[in-house]
């Protein structure tokens, strides 16, 4: 069967011959300018050595203190922005890899799990509106930053990571009434044969921040994993605000006339746009990339002042950071890279249990379904019935 075929998207065929036409064209193209000793030797990780982990589009690193978090050791990051750049060689002392089109997927180096916090604005809402009104492509069209799942997947195709962690926004699963999702889906199960799991998650009962992200864990082998469960209870803003924060966080009377004006405006149309104002018993809304421009989503209200926007450090432990995390760069650098950052308790516990199921023995889980299975034909019954699953080995298609 073809897979571009038997996929129902108009656009199905397009991309799918994108990944085709695309795939293995960086893989013998030389890195420009970029010397591969800086890449680590090709040793698988498995045994005593620590899982390696690579990090692309890796912003700030959210994924890297996770990760390393969980015992794996990070053996190459990518991204282009020259601010997240920076921020990252200030924290971890390596500055990242740029544009990952620039990259020669052969000089990448061989690794175990392959984390990605692919960009989001082709798929989440507020670009989708944005986008929609400037007339412009999104999702898979937009041929700048929708085909960046495509790139990733040809690093999947050509390493063969034994793990994937990968997330994007909540808006992922219903873009384009779930088309999207379908392909980047089907490329992961039925043409790179991974078993794929997947679950939209809520960081609020980690971080005072009401925030849904989609994420998407395959496995090589077929492995059993179960996304962490978190109370329904989390902390409030309290636990994070700064006890005497810079008065020029305070709005000035100016900003705060014109929030309540706008606000005002849509309410009367009957739209629910307006500011967050909160105190620090609530949680907040998502924090957004755009929060340098007003802060209007997240404002924490004052006693006789005009209401605050966050502090950059505020901001950083609203997404989970420590405040050891080092922030060397302008405010509205910082908020753009904060909000697009992952939120890194959430992706710690992620980490945590697909380093737990990848150190599993490899076939623990199969041999004690094959077992079951053959005790049941002997008419022994399951030895432990509770962890009875069907198994259903996922083929991996050969892309030609
Ligand atoms: C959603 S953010 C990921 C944030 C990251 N997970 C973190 O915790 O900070 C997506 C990142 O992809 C980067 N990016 C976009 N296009 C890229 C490309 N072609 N090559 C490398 N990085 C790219 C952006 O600069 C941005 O930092």
């Amino acid at each position: 069967m073809n897979f571009a075929r038997a996929c129902s998207n108009e656009h199905a065929d397009l991309h799918w011959s994108f990944f085709r036409v695309h795939r293995g064209s960086r893989v013998s193209r030389k890195r420009q300018g970029e010397s591969a000793s800086r890449v680590a030797e090709d040793t698988p990780a498995y045994g005593a050595a620590p899982f390696r982990f690579i990090d692309l589009f890796c912003g700030i690193g959210g994924f890297r203190i996770a990760f390393e978090k969980a015992g794996a050791k990070c053996v190459f990051s990518s991204d282009y922005d020259k601010f997240s750049q920076q921020t990252y060689e200030s924290n971890f002392g390596e500055k990242p890899f740029g544009d990952i089109h620039s990259v020669a997927v052969a000089d990448i180096p061989q690794h175990d799990i392959l984390c990605a916090g692919f960009p989001c604005q082709p798929f989440s809402l507020a670009g989708v509106s944005k986008k929609n009104s400037l007339g412009r492509k999104h999702g898979f069209d937009d041929v700048k930053q929708g085909n960046l799942f495509f790139a990733l997947a040809e690093v999947i195709d050509f390493h063969r990571p034994a793990a994937f962690v990968l997330e994007n926004v909540k808006n992922l699963k219903g873009h384009d009434q779930g088309r999207t999702f379908d392909i980047i889906h089907r490329t992961l199960t039925e043409a790179l044969g991974y078993t794929v799991y997947h679950k939209i998650i809520d960081a609020k009962p980690l971080v005072p921040q009401h925030r849904e992200r989609i994420f998407l864990v395959g496995f090589r082998e077929w492995r059993h994993f179960e996304f962490p469960n978190f109370p329904s209870e989390g902390p409030k803003l309290a636990s994070i605000l700064e006890r005497d924060p810079d008065p020029k966080y305070t709005l000035t009377d100016h900003l705060w006339n014109y929030l309540q004006r706008y606000a005002e405006k849509h309410r009367a149309a009957g739209n629910g746009f307006g500011f967050g104002l909160v105190t620090e018993r609530d949680h907040a809304r998502t924090l957004s990339a755009r929060y340098h421009k007003d802060g209007s989503e997240i404002l924490i209200a004052q006693r006789g002042k005009n209401p605050r926007r966050l502090t950059p450090r505020e901001c950083a432990r609203l997404m989970g950071y420590p405040d050891t995390f080092k922030i060397t760069v302008s405010d509205t650098q910082a908020y753009r890279q904060f909000g697009n950052s992952v939120v890194v308790p959430v992706v710690q516990h992620v980490a945590k249990l697909v380093v737990q199921t990848l150190k599993m023995p490899k076939s623990s889980t199969y041999d004690l379904v094959l077992e079951e299975k053959h005790n049941a034909h002997l008419g022994q019954g399951p030895k432990e019935p509770s962890k009875m699953v069907t198994y259903t080995k996922p083929k991996r298609r050969r892309i030609t």
